[in-house]
C-alpha cells in the first residue's frame, strides 16, 4: 500500500519534472543552445527586399540597419535628424552595397508623421520591421515631479506607444499580402521587472511586449513572425553608459546576439548575460518580493539623488560664469 510520503514524494518529482520540461529546457534552448549552436533561423532576405528600421541612426537601431543590410537587405532608416540620417545611409551604402531611403520624423508626433511616412514607402516591398525608437527621463523620477509632465508623458507615449502600434498598421499590410514579414519590436527589461522611478517608461515597455505577443498569434496564419526583445543595459546615449562591459554591452554586440536568437524566441533579452539577469532578478523577485522592490526603489533613488546634485552643481557653475563674465564686462566697460 502506497505511504503518504510514497505519494508525496513522487507528487513532488512529476511537478519538478514538468517545471525542468515547460520552463528549464525552452530557456537552455532559447538562450544558448538555439541561438549559438544553430543561429539566427529566418532568412530575412527571403521576406522581402526592404527593410525599415525607427530610431535608426544610433545604438541599437542603427546596429539592426547595418545587420540587416549585412545580409543584403535594402534599408529605410527613419529617425529625427536628417543630416545624421544622411550620413548613415552613406556608411551603410558604402559598407554593405545596398540601397537605402532616409524618412526624417519625430514620433514624439502625433497622427500627421504616419501620413508622410505611408506616402514613402507605399510601393515598397518591406519584410522587415524593427520598431526600436523610443524615450525615456532624462533620469528617474516620481511621477507627480516630471519635469514638464503633460508634454513629457505625451512624447512618451507618442514615441513608445503610438509609433509601434501605427508603424504596425503601416507596414503589415504588404506582409499579409506577400504571406511573409518579420516585426521586430525592442521594449525593455524594465517591461517586466521592477522600474520604480520609470513608471511610464517601463509600462510603455509592456504594451509593446504584449502588443507584440498578441499580434504574433494573430497573423501568425499569414505567416509574420513577431519578436519582442526586452533589452537590459546597452551602452548607448540612451543609456549614458559610455564604456561598453560583458554585461552593458556594445549595440553591434547585443544586436549580432538578438539577431541570432530569430526563429528561437518570440519573447527575448536578446543576449545572454540580460537572460541572467532576468532569471537572478525574477527569482529574487519570486522567492523575496517586497525586499527586490524595496532594494530597486533604494538604487533609483540614489541614482535620482546623484543626477539631482550633478544638475545643481551644473546650475551653480553656469550661474557663476554668468556672473563673472559679467562682472569682467562691466570692469572693462568702466576702465
Ligand atoms: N540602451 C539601453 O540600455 C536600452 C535598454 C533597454 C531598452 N532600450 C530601448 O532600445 C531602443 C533604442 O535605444 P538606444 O539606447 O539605442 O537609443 P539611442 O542610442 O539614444 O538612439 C536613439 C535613436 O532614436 C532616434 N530618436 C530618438 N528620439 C526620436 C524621436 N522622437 N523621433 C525619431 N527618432 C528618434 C535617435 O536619432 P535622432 O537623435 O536623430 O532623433 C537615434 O537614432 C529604445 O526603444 C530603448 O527604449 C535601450
Amino acid at each position: 500500500m502506497a505511504t503518504v510520503s510514497g505519494v508525496l514524494g513522487s507528487t513532488s518529482a512529476v511537478l519538478v519534472s514538468l517545471f525542468i520540461l515547460r520552463k528549464v529546457v525552452p530557456w537552455i534552448y532559447q538562450n544558448l543552445i538555439g541561438p549559438k549552436v544553430f543561429g539566427c533561423r529566418i532568412n530575412v532576405k527571403k521576406l522581402g527586399e526592404w527593410a525599415l528600421i525607427t530610431g535608426a541612426t544610433d545604438g541599437i537601431g542603427k546596429a539592426y540597419a547595418k545587420a540587416l543590410a549585412k545580409r543584403g537587405l535594402n534599408v529605410i532608416l527613419v529617425s529625427r535628424t536628417l543630416s545624421k540620417l544622411e550620413d548613415v545611409a552613406k556608411e551603410i551604402e558604402t559598407e554593405f552595397k545596398v540601397r537605402t531611403m532616409v524618412i526624417d520624423a519625430d514620433f514624439t508626433g502625433g497622427a500627421e508623421i504616419y501620413e508622410k511616412i505611408r506616402s514613402r514607402i507605399e510601393n515598397l516591398e518591406i519584410g522587415v520591421l524593427v520598431n526600436n525608437v523610443g524615450m525615456s527621463y532624462a533620469n528617474p523620477e516620481y511621477l507627480l515631479d516630471l519635469p514638464d509632465s503633460e508634454k513629457l508623458i505625451q512624447n512618451l507615449l507618442n514615441c513608445n506607444v503610438l509609433s509601434v502600434t501605427r508603424m504596425c498598421q503601416l507596414v503589415m499590410p504588404g506582409m499579409v499580402a506577400r504571406h511573409a514579414g518579420l516585426i521586430v519590436n525592442i521594449s525593455s527589461l524594465s517591461a517586466v521587472i521592477p522600474a520604480p522611478l520609470l513608471t511610464v517608461y517601463a509600462a510603455s515597455k509592456a504594451y509593446m511586449d504584449k502588443l507584440s505577443e498578441d499580434l504574433g498569434t494573430e497573423y501568425a496564419k499569414h505567416n509574420i513572425s513577431v519578436q519582442s526583445v526586452l533589452p537590459g543595459p546597452v551602452a548607448t546615449n540612451m543609456s549614458k553608459i559610455r564604456k561598453s562591459t560583458w554585461m552593458a554591452c556594445s549595440p553591434k554586440v547585443f544586436v549580432d546576439s538578438a539577431i541570432s536568437t530569430l526563429g528561437h524566441a518570440r519573447h527575448t533579452t536578446g543576449y545572454f548575460p540580460h537572460a541572467l539577469l532576468e532569471l537572478a532578478i525574477n527569482t529574487f523577485s519570486f522567492l523575496l518580493p517586497r525586499l527586490v522592490e524595496r532594494l530597486t526603489l533604494n538604487t533609483m533613488q540614489n541614482i535620482r539623488a546623484r543626477a539631482m546634485k550633478k544638475s545643481s552643481s551644473n546650475t551653480r557653475n553656469t550661474a557663476g560664469a554668468q556672473e563673472a563674465s559679467k562682472l569682467t564686462s562691466a570692469a572693462a566697460g568702466s576702465s
